[in-house]
């Protein structure tokens, strides 16, 4: 029997989760949004401030849960942006401290993975589509390993990024997800899969130069850019399903929330003969049930750090997904 919290802060959202035997009690979580330009890391983590104890109170409201009920706290050591990680930390570390609890270092990309488990996939293939990553990730021999992965932007940045040039605000991803579902023509683009692996800035400044030239409706820009990228997404997870012989897919990573890439994934794996499996979208996106969820499982495990030893914990802005060893399976 234990009850973790769980704190995410590596981006754009703070969240804090509680777990109990498996069993999420309670998601919630503020989100840094712009009407125009991107993220910018020390106003993003300075929103972290200003929400933490709120979100922090509301948690625990919805849980039913008394502070002295936790067991541990588990937060998202990285990767991420440096001002905002830091934040995660800090509210940890005085959580820590205060409640005399332990400490439970997450991968937030292993998360995200490790979330997927509430849907019941066994042993998948996971596509991992976030803001800052694209990668096709499945275990094998004590590591998450990466059979595919982007080569320069995560597909959601792209989004973002294209979203910027058009000036609709960020995230970026919702939005084009709803002008594509006006989009009629579909634009020919560059697409660049390279084996299990994919690139995505030629195809952004390709987008640029056509919205500069104003002869396209950024409906049909949206539309076009879809298509043709979650195909990309697609042709590189199925060729790694055919690699590794795996039978299912999993969806993670905020950008899987697009009903059209649900709905093209789908397709894929009925050709295959594969099934697959998406958690629900308020666990796609970044949120604290995940690092909780996540927590419990390395807590089962016993890997924690006590609280008098927390003093040397650090952010790990740059952690890849397969440096971990994976000592919980
Ligand atoms: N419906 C949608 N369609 C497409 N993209 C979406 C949708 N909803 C959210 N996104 C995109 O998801 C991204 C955020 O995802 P998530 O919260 O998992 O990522 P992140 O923390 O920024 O990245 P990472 O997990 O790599 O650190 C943003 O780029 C956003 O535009
Ligand atoms: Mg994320």
């Amino acid at each position: 029997m234990s009850i973790i919290l769980g704190i995410e802060s590596t981006a754009h959202t703070f969240g804090i989760g509680i777990v109990k035997n498996g069993k999420i009690l309670s998601n919630v979580k503020k989100t840094y949004t712009t009407k125009e330009g991107g993220i910018i890391p020390i106003e993003a983590a300075k929103h972290h401030r200003e929400n933490k104890n709120l979100i922090y109170n509301e948690s625990l409201i919805q849980s039913k849960i008394k502070e002295s009920d936790i067991d541990a706290i588990s937060f998202s050591q990285g990767p991420g942006l440096p001002p905002c990680l830091l934040e995660g930390l800090k509210f940890a570390k005085e959580l820590s401290l205060k409640l005399k609890k332990p400490l439970i270092p997450v991968n937030h990309c292993v998360a995200h993975l490790e979330i997927g488990r509430l849907t019941n996939a066994k042993d998948p293939l996971m596509l991992y589509v976030s803001g800052a990553n694209t990668q096709i990730i499945a275990y094998s021999n004590g590591k998450y390993r990466i059979f595919g992965e982007t080569l320069d932007l995560g597909v959601g940045n792209f989004l973002d990024m294209l979203a910027r040039e058009m000036k609709i605000g960020f995230p970026g991803g919702p939005i084009i997800q709803n002008l594509a579902k006006s989009g009629k023509n579909y634009i020919e683009l560059p697409y660049v899969v390279k084996g299990m692996d994919l690139s995505l800035s030629g195809i952004l400044t390709n987008l640029k130069q056509k919205i500069q030239s104003n002869k396209y409706s950024f409906e049909d820009l949206s539309y076009s850019a879809q298509e043709t990228v979650f195909a990309m997404l697609l042709e590189c997870a199925e060729r790694a399903m055919a690699h590794t012989g795996k039978k299912e897919l999993l969806l993670g990573g905020g950008v899987s929330c697009n009903s059209r890439l649900k709905e093209m994934a789908g397709i894929m794996c009925k050709e295959r003969n594969a099934k697959l499996f998406i958690p629900e979208n308020q666990f796609l996106s970044d949120n604290g049930a995940m690092i909780a969820y996540t927590g419990e499982i390395m807590f089962n495990s016993n890997i924690k750090i006590p609280f008098e030893k927390i003093d040397s914990l650090e952010i790990k802005p740059r952690q890849r997904t397969d440096e971990l060893e994976v000592l919980w399976k």
